[in-house]
């Protein structure tokens, strides 16, 4: 995390010329963020690339424009990209860039608190292909990557919330004292000094884990806590908009962090019934969802489609089993857990009644 974007930035890009500095930006992040950016470097000759905003552009298409991008304004193997934007512009842009003439340097600059603490660390990059969720993509490590807290202050409250799914992820896997940071922050109004304490607490445990298994051959897989439910119903809802229900938040399709967030409860349902996670966090953990996030809705015939879409997830090794990472106890993480589709529906059953 960085006090001072300046001397970051000015670090990051060392002696390049600007128009040997390509920016890869989205529309929001350009109007709220890019300026930050612009005050320290000179971008006047770099070249810039500004893509719609949103996870239905994490395709091919957008992969190849900005391949061509690159192309057409002369990168070489010494450029250098800048992504100044969420999760999205990281994951497509360090994939396009690692990929670019067998790959060029690039710098995340994640301006959504999910990418600060999640999707910029640790060097997954990729996109969504043939309605499956990052489906195509490498291990690639940024140059370096710039948290800047103060971009936060333009981000909507709800991608706010998308983000702070992942931290009670970390801090569930991590130790019961960071949860009950986590749930007590007041989320409503912003301490913004604890705020970056958290935030950083948060990048720590995710780095603590990659640093251990950066393939994600086994402790990583911790990580996936709550996302085989949660990428199956971003993935549901990317294709089957269900009608606007009572408690449904606004949010079309469903961000990631909300389907996380979702994809915890019912993991943590299951890690109840069968590895016998106290109960009380549980019902902490949803209590802290409805308030702040609402319920999803999925009617019951949907049920088979979810699982269908959780047995196609990259993390099983076959497909007759559907892999999940479950807690034993909130910073006890049991990897490679199999469930039965009795056992699923159970789950989702509890999530989807709340
Ligand atoms: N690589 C990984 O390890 C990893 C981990 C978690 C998630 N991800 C991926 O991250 C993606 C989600 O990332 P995200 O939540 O950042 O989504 P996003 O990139 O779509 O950003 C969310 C929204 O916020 C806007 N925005 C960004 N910065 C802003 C700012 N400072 N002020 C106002 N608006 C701003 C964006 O334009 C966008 O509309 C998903 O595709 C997910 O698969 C990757
Ligand atoms: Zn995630």
């Amino acid at each position: 995390m960085v006090t001072d974007l300046d001397l970051a930035l000015r670090n990051a890009v060392g002696l390049r010329k600007s128009n040997d500095i390509y920016v890869l930006t989205d529309d929001n992040s350009q109007k709220y963020c890019l300026p930050l950016v612009r005050q320290t470097l000179e971008l006047a000759d770099s070249h810039i690339l500004c893509l719609p905003h949103g996870e239905e552009q994490k395709t091919l298409a957008s992969v190849e424009t900005i391949w061509q991008f690159l192309i057409n304004q002369h990168a070489t193997r010494r450029s250098l990209l800048l992504i100044v934007g969420g999760g999205v512009l990281t994951d497509m842009g360090g994939f396009a860039a690692s990929t670019f003439k067998r790959g060029i340097p690039y710098v995340n600059i994640p301006t959504t608190l999910l990418a600060m603490v999640d999707a910029a660390q640790g060097g997954k990059t990729g996109f969504d292909y043939c309605g499956l969720k990052n489906e195509i993509g490498m291990f690639a490590s940024p140059k370096d990557t710039i948290v800047y807290p103060p971009f936060l202050k333009t981000l909507p409250h709800e991608q706010l919330l998308s983000g702070y799914a992942e931290m009670l992820k970390h801090a569930l896997i991590a130790s019961p004292l960071e949860l009950i940071h986590v749930l007590a922050f007041n989320l409503d109004d912003i301490d913004w000094e604890i705020f970056a304490e958290l935030i950083q607490r948060s990048i720590d445990i995710k780095q603590y884990i990659v640093e251990q298994d950066t393939e994600e051959t086994g402790l990583r897989k911790s990580l996936n806590f709550g996302h085989t439910v949660g990428h199956a119903l971003e993935e549901y809802y990317l294709s089957h908009r269900p009608e606007p229900g009572n408690d449904r938040p606004a949010a079309s399709p469903l961000t990631h962090g909300y389907a996380v967030m979702y994809g915890i409860v019912a993991e943590l349902y299951l890690s109840v019934s069968k590895l016998s996670l106290p109960q009380q966090t549980l019902t902490q953990v949803a209590h802290f969802m409805t308030e702040h996030y609402g319920k999803p809705v999925c009617p019951c015939k949907d049920y088979s489609v979810l699982i269908d879409l959780m047995r196609h997830d990259k993390k099983n090794n076959s497909d007759s089993e559907i892999n999940f990472s479950l807690l034993r106890q909130v910073g006890n993480c049991r990897i490679d857990q199999h469930c039965s589709e009795q056992e699923i529906t159970e789950a989702l059953d509890f999530l989807f009644n709340l």
